[in-house]
This record gives structure tokens, sequence and C-alpha cells, in this order.
């Protein structure tokens, strides 16, 4: 097999370059070269998939069996475009990275991948969509539907759409598990979301991975799969998890999402992987699992995501690590005014 990784140098893209590799396919990389080395064993050519020179450039290297494009997260649909025509003629198939964020449902109701997707033109610039007030639908949505009709136009049916909720692992640079994992860490009295059995089914980022190098080699069940754990975990498992796996001797106090809300905790940032919508975490991802999809039990990811951050830290900083967690200071105003409740 050759494959053509759009991205390839950072999280997912990495994790489908490693996995490539592992199969012993040939891989050539594409990016900019701004984050993060490229992975040894891979030709890399080096480029800005918004200019249509550099796109002439990489077509000229091909062609490719597959294409798995990771590197369209902050690209408006035209720039999608833009590759997805260039590299049309040279490419056999192509696995397209989306999210479950192009649904207009998600996240406030449970999705099947014959849930409407939110409405974007192929062709649309980055000032198309808008985010609502409670946080949906997303500009970030809109976008990323637009990009796959982007796709679509040019690639015909030769395109996969794999859309993922959140995903986890080492080398996520988001900061949503580092944040529990460094909380966890920290010990003492820790503010946590009831309800405590509340489901969460985030996917590993090497079990996508995989699953997008399947769809690679193999394209034959096409359309759109969602990406997420068919098991999933407990709130209360993630945070115990989360306290094994640093050694921390801390305690949960779980916290009403009315009393959350009261002390201005915001939903999915100031407290990751907490969002009391109800679609939220009600993916359906048995298409992807009756195609193959197998997800590790969380408690891995959690244990091996802690053990690197032990080892490398983050890659390198991201604006979003930042949005993530809740102050020291607010988290102990609240756990005081709360403390007898539970
Ligand atoms: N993280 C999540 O929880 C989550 C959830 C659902 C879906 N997704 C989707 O998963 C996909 C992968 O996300 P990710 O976070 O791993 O990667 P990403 O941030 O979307 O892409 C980063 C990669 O793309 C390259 N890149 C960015 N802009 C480029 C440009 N103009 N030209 C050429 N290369 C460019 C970067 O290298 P250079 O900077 O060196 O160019 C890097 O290798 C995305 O499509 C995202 O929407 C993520």
């Amino acid at each position: 097999m050759r494959i053509l990784v759009l991205g390839g140098t950072w999280f997912l893209g990495k994790e489908i370059v490693f996995g490539a590799l592992g199969r012993g396919w040939e891989v050539t990389t594409f990016n900019r070269g701004r984050s993060g080395p490229d992975i040894p064993g891979v030709n890399a050519i080096h480029g800005d998939r918004t200019a249509l020179g550099d796109l002439r450039r990489l077509s000229a290297a091909g062609p490719w069996d597959a294409v798995l494009d990771t590197s369209s997260s902050e690209l408006p649909p035209r720039d999608v475009l833009l590759a997805a025509r260039a590299l049309a003629g040279q490419v056999d198939r192509w696995v397209h990275i989306s999210t479950v964020s192009v649904y207009a449902d998600w996240p406030h109701h449970p999705l099947t991948e014959a849930s409407p997707l939110l409405d974007c033109p192929p062709d649309a610039d980055d000032t198309f969509g808008f985010t609502g007030p409670d946080g949906s639908p997303t500009k970030y949505g809109f976008q990323k539907a637009g990009g796959e009709r982007a796709v679509s136009e040019a690639l015909g049916g030769r395109v996969v759409f794999l859309r993922p909720g959140v995903i986890l692992g080492p080398g996520e640079y988001v900061g949503r598990l580092p944040w529990w994992l460094a909380r966890a860490a920290r010990g003492g009295r820790i503010l946590a979301p009831s309800p405590a059995e509340r489901r969460i089914q985030p996917v590993d980022v090497r079990d996508v991975a995989a699953f997008a190098l399947d769809q690679a080699a193999d394209l034959s069940a096409g359309g759109a799969f969602n990406v997420a754990h068919p098991e999933g975990l407990t709130f209360v498992e993630f945070v115990t998890a989360c306290l094994t796996a640093t050694g921390g001797a801390g305690r949960p106090l779980w916290a009403a999402a009315d009393d959350l809300d009261r002390h201005g905790v915001k939903q999915w940032t100031e407290m990751p992987l907490w969002r009391t919508h109800a679609g939220v975490w009600a993916v359906d991802p048995s298409r992807a699992v009756a195609a193959g999809l197998r997800c590790r039990p969380l408690l891995e990811t959690i244990a091996d995501t802690w053990a690197w951050l032990q080892a490398d830290g983050r890659p390198v900083e991201h604006p979003r690590w930042a949005e993530h967690g809740i102050a020291p200071e607010k988290e102990a105003k609240i756990l005081a005014s709360l403390s007898g409740a539970n």
C-alpha cells in the first residue's frame, strides 16, 4: 500500500503514520514542517495545502492508493476543495477525518450516521457558519460539514468520512485528559460533575488511527462512520482511573449540574468532558464497530497518557491547552461552599 497522509506530524496524523509504517506500507506525509519533526521512514514533503503550487508539487509525487486527511481542522471548505481537486487524479480513495460536530443535532440528541448534517457549501470561506449561545451548533461544525461536501464533490464515491467525538490518548494537545490527570495527581478533594454514573465515550487516538488505516486499505463499506467508544466508561470510573494512574490520594466531591452552573463553571472547558446536553455522549458507533473499529479499554488510554506526560510532557505549546480545567482557587471556593453536601 502507498498512502499519503495530509498532516502526519501531530496527534492523530502521527499515530496514522506509525500504524502505516508498522503495517509495512509506503508513506508520504505533507505538512508545513511547523508542528513537529518528520517521522523517520516516511517520504516527507513540505508545503502549504492552501497553496495550489505546493499541491501541484505534492501531486507529482503520486500516485497513492489512499489519502488520509488529518490536517483540515482549521481549514475552510474551499481549501479542502482545493486539495481534494488537486490530488483527485493521483489517488484511488480518500479517508477524511471529520467530526461529530457536523451533525445538526449534536450534542442535543442521540446520533446515527443518518442524522441530519449542518448545511455548508463545499466552497465556503472561513466566514461561513456561527456558534450558538450554548456552544451548539459550532462554526467549526459548519466548516467541517462543508469540508465533507468538498471532498465528495472532488472524489465522488471514493471517500469515507470518519466522525470522531472526543479523541484522547498519548500526544493529546487539547488538554482534556492531561488536565484531569494533573488534577488527580494533586490529590485532595476533587470537584467532579454528578451524576457519577454518567457514561462518556471518548476514543483512543491509536484506535481511530487503526480504523482509518483499515478504511484506507478497503473502502468497500464507504460512507460515513461515527467513531466513538462503544462501551465508554462512567465518570466515576474515569476519575478513579486518573487517581490510580497518577497515584493521587484524592477524593471526588460530586457536584450537581445546578451547583456547578450557579458557580459559573464552564461546561466542556473548565470541567473537561462534562457537558449536560442529552446527546453529547449518545453517539452510535455500531456501523464502525461492524466495519472493524476496535476500542481498547479507556483505562489503558488513561494510564498510557499519564506515562506519556511523565516521559515527554506536551509536544508543543498549544492555545487550547490553557482553556481546560478550573482554577485551583475557584475549585477550592466551590468545594468549601458544597462540603457537607456529599
Ligand atoms: N482532537 C479531537 O478530539 C478531535 C475530535 C474530532 C475530530 N477531530 C479531527 O481530527 C483531525 C486530526 O486532528 P489533529 O488535531 O490530529 O490534527 P490537526 O490539528 O487538524 O492538523 C495538524 C497537522 O496538519 C498539518 N497542517 C495544518 N495546517 C496545514 C497546512 N495549511 N498545510 C499543510 N499541513 C498543515 C500540521 O503540520 P504543520 O503545522 O507542520 O503544517 C499537522 O501535521 C482533524 O480533522 C480534526 O478536525 C479531532
